[in-house]
């Protein structure tokens, strides 16, 4: 850890990558002997959503500070730095799902934007020392051939990734007026582990634990490009280490591959038939392509994904179905998602 950021906030870390983030930092804190700890305290925020869940962080419960709180919420905000006084804030919190973003956006806009810029005005009055801001590749909307630079313009699809656009924008605008020593990470489709099954990947296991079909959109050709969740974690860390302060990050795995592969992969390791796949109605603006140019994080940081796409399928699937109880407990938040 960078030397005198040894007070960490993570905000959305009951979530899906946040919740990975802090149990890579609380695994690195063990691996290290005691007296030399590269961060000395975590706190972690969030509001516990449909999305966010505790038991995510079982394993590292004592060994960090919780408060339930919604980053929108300006006086707790506040609070929670004027007694805390973090060095660094890793920002997670958000509303994710598109499907839901289109039905209703405002919650996205809420959280997403007023939520962010509510916590850089936190930083900003507490002069927290690093502000790492997470936001997505799908602020450039879509791709069909060639890759996004972190220079590429913004053409944000659905209301996720315009509340996402917009909340990356604001941040650069604080970096350049105020020079809060933000950074920007833009990582592509993360999987792993944990993920909420209302995702392509756990929501297709789900299905099929459940004997029903596997939603799958169009013809399934759009392409994303996999970043197995431990893999995006350590490249934040690597981001928080070494990354520079004004810059901004593409985060990707550089393995491409259209949901239809996917699913048909995980059918394979569950040893399931293809016919449990039923093509559905196309989601309004869906983007064909999604594909980052990930050299600079590469080269000044050193990080390199490590897991290939086949063997974090096989993980993810393993997981999902070894911990099938806590995916069945979400089925009621996800039924009626996905319309024939
Ligand atoms: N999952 C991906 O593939 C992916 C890819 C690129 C970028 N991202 C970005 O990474 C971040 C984390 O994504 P994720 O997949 O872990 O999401 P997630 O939905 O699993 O987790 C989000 C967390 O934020 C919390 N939260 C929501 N609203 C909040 C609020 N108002 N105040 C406090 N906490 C709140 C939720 O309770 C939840 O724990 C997000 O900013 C997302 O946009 C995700």
């Amino acid at each position: 850890m960078r030397r005198g950021l040894s007070k960490i906030l993570i905000t959305g870390g009951a979530g899906f990558i946040g919740s990975e983030f802090v149990r890579l930092l609380v695994s690195l804190r063990e691996a290290v002997s005691a007296g030399n700890f590269p961060w000395q305290s975590l706190v972690v925020i969030d509001k516990l959503t449909y999305a966010g869940d505790l038991s995510r962080l079982k394993k590292a419960a004592n060994k960090i500070k919780f408060y339930r709180v919604d980053i929108c919420d300006k006086k707790r905000i506040d609070g929670i730095f004027a007694k805390e006084k973090p060095d660094a804030v890793v920002n997670f919190a958000a509303e994710t799902h598109v499907d839901r973003s289109i039905r209703d956006a405002r919650i996205f806009l809420e959280t997403n934007i007023i939520g962010t810029s509510v916590l850089l005005d936190t930083a900003l009055k507490y002069k927290t020392e690093r502000f790492l801001h997470i936001s997505t590749d799908e602020v450039y909307g879509e791709i069909k051939k060639g890759e996004f630079t972190e220079d590429s313009p913004f053409k944000p699809s659905s209301p996720y990734a315009a509340s996402k656009a917009a909340a990356d924008l604001l941040v650069k605008s604080y970096i350049r007026t105020y020079g809060v020593p933000a950074i920007i990470i833009r990582p592509c489709n993360n999987y792993g582990p944990w993920q909420y099954p209302e995702k392509l990947i756990p929501l297709s296991v789900l299905k099929v634990l459940k004997g029903q079909k596997i939603p799958v959109y169009a013809d399934g050709r759009n392409v994303r490009e996999w970043l197995f969740v431990g893999d995006c974690a350590r490249g934040i860390l690597h981001i928080l280490n070494k990354g520079s302060i004004g810059q901004v990050y593409n985060l990707g795995s550089g393995q491409e591959r259209p949901n239809i592969e996917a699913v048909k992969l995980l059918l394979k390791i569950l040893g399931a038939q293809e016919r449990m796949i039923q093509f559905v109605r196309d989601r309004p603006g869906h983007d064909a392509r999604y594909k980052l140019d990930s050299r600079k994080v590469r080269r000044q940081t050193g990080w390199r994904p490590k897991t290939d796409f086949r063997e974090g399928m096989r993980d993810t699937v393993g997981w999902c179905v070894k911990n099938k109880k806590w995916l069945l407990s979400k089925w009621q938040n996800i039924a009626g998602l996905y319309r024939k």
